[in-house]
């Protein structure tokens, strides 16, 4: 993997974009009274229309083209003709493949006018995933990454998931190694220039738990408390990393 990561560099940064720019997209139409179909309907066509495809669609069974994860919902939310209402927070979390390489990101939106509970924790995951992407390194250990998180996300009053990780991310969606967000500095598997994964920590206003409701996909906190998440799909370098899911402006 070290000898030269370029082309996969490239080509994950070319899919990171698309994705990147389908979110963008997305909180354009993000209001109450939408359905959640219809994000799911501009997701596909947005990654379409930029020569790549959604690689949730019918990956291991899944029906739809994006995740949409609303309030008490962790991730892997269905999107369906449930409408937004004023005040729910919503991640959205889209993965491009393109020629043969995955972006995988995700967002999560207030709609309408959120409560000051609602945007600390939203405000707070986002923060939690910027503040492990900044420590990444060569030589840096996961257990860094996960503390980052844990201890963050803690000191704020609020849990981090531990059923759902971050993951290594290439010509396969999910690959090794897992990402943990929680954990002890100093521990674990050491980072190497040239590896490519996401980190997505899903943060909780209670409790940690999740349970999977009986459609198989959808993951809600044991609690019904609020969750929300933020992911990149990131690079490591020498000197650190780069972020491959952000959007291009120019697009
Ligand atoms: N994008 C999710 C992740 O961050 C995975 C979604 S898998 C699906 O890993 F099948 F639910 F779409
Ligand atoms: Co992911
Ligand atoms: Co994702």
């Amino acid at each position: 993997m070290n000898n030269n990561y370029q082309e996969a560099f490239e080509k994950t940064r070319s899919a990171g974009i698309i994705a990147a720019g389908a979110l963008n997209e997305v909180e354009k139409i993000i209001k109450p009274g939408i359905r959640t179909d219809q994000i799911d309907k501009l997701c596909y066509e947005y990654i379409n229309d930029h020569d790549a495809y959604s690689a949730p669609l019918f990956y291991r069974g899944f029906p739809k083209s994006c995740c949409t994860s609303t309030n008490h919902v962790v991730c892997h939310g269905i999107p369906s003709n449930k409408i937004l209402q004023d005040g729910d927070i919503l991640n959205v979390d889209v993965t491009a493949l393109k020629d043969g390489w995955h972006g995988d990101t995700s967002k999560t939106f207030e709609v309408g006018k959120v409560s000051v509970k609602a945007k600390k924790l939203v405000k707070t995951s986002y923060q939690a995933l910027m503040n492990a992407i900044e420590i990444v390194k060569e030589g840096v250990c996961l257990g860094d990454i996960g503390s980052t998180i844990q201890n963050f996300v803690e000191a704020e009053g609020f849990s981090v998931v531990q059923d759902f990780c971050g993951h290594g991310i290439g010509r396969l969606f999910h690959q090794e190694p897992n990402i943990l967000h929680y954990g002890k500095k100093g521990t674990g598997e050491k980072l190497k220039a040239g590896m490519i994964f996401t980190i997505e920590p899903m943060i909780n206003f209670g409790n940690y738990e999740t349970k999977i409701l009986k459609d198989g996909w959808t993951a809600v906190t044991k609690d019904k408390s609020l969750s929300a998440q933020f992911e990149h799909t990131i690079g490591v370098t020498k000197e650190g990393y780069e972020i491959f899911t952000l959007p291009n402006i120019k697009n």
